[in-house]
């Protein structure tokens, strides 16, 4: 795992596909670094503040989550500890609190999959990146929690943190650093993965995609990509949703959703697109449950 430079004042650091460890990023001003998102476990985020300690920063003050799934929050503890203030929305802390009453060794992570408290995914990449139990996860409480949108002054650079529901998690943040043009996405990009099928709907996917076209970056992050995706690929990328998802409509089955796409594209969908379409179609299936 390396930091990589992006911007003036802002950093990230790789994903790892392996027990699903997200980007993580750092926006440092004149006197104060602000992190996003803790990473998988203790040691991801104590090595994100030695990283920044490491470029000489200035000392990281606050941690911002983009939402409560493990895989983001379970090093906040232990940058707690180091004297970071961890900042997250109002339902993350709500989900914060539910995870803090859980337990983390094999037979409560299965027994809450077989309630449908967990899901699969997350099970098994928590027993690949912790193998041996007893397992030292403990999810952070935060010291603040936002009503609503907030401004942080850096002292040369500004974060702005704006709550967007989204299909992945109702709880999502967005970080956008506006002087520098770059948006850590979180997983806020990504498919609803806990009502299963995994989907789309447009009702939280469109809004989202309307905040983000409007913040005109030149760089997006999401969490778990293994680039940053430019501005002209974020809005390649929102266009080829919307299309899918005007193509699916109310639609429940594919083939009319797909001879629209077809009409659209003026050629014959391929394998991804016709899987764009479906994240919709499946959307609509879960909806209208
Ligand atoms: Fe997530």
């Amino acid at each position: 795992m390396e930091l990589h430079r992006l911007t003036q004042h802002c950093y990230y650091s790789d994903p790892i596909q392996e027990g699903d460890q997200p980007v993580m990023g750092l926006i440092a001003g004149a006197c104060e670094t602000l992190a996003v998102d803790t990473g998988n476990g203790p040691g991801r985020g104590l090595w994100l503040l030695q990283q920044a300690e490491k470029l000489g920063l200035p000392p990281v003050r606050w941690v911002v989550l983009t939402h409560w799934h493990w895989d983001h929050i379970m090093g906040g503890r232990a940058m707690q500890e180091a004297g970071v203030s961890l900042l997250c929305t109002q339902g993350t802390r709500r989900q914060l609190e539910v995870l803090s009453e859980y337990k983390w060794d094999n037979a409560s992570l299965a027994q809450r999959v077989a309630e449908g408290l967990e899901i699969p995914f997350c099970q098994e990449a928590i027993q690949v990146e912790y193998p041996n139990e007893p397992r030292s996860l403990d999810p952070p409480l935060p010291d603040i929690a936002l009503e609503g949108p907030l401004s942080i002054d850096l002292e040369g650079v500004t974060v702005r943190l704006f709550p967007q529901p989204c299909d992945h998690s109702m709880d999502g943040l967005l970080v956008h650093c506006p002087e520098d043009k770059v948006v850590f996405l979180g997983d806020s990009l990504y498919l609803n993965m806990y009502q299963s099928p995994w989907h789309y709907t447009q009702e939280k996917l469109f809004p989202l995609l309307d905040t983000l076209e409007g913040m005109k970056a030149d760089w997006y992050l999401p969490a778990h990509h293994d680039k940053p995706m430019t501005g002209e690929a974020f809005l390649e990328f929102s266009q080829e949703q919307r299309r899918y998802s005007q193509a699916a409509g109310r639609d429940v089955t594919m083939k009319a959703a797909l001879e629209r796409l077809r009409e659209k594209l003026g050629r014959e969908p391929g394998e991804e697109e016709q899987e764009g379409l479906r994240a919709f179609i499946l959307g609509n299936i879960v909806k209208g449950r």
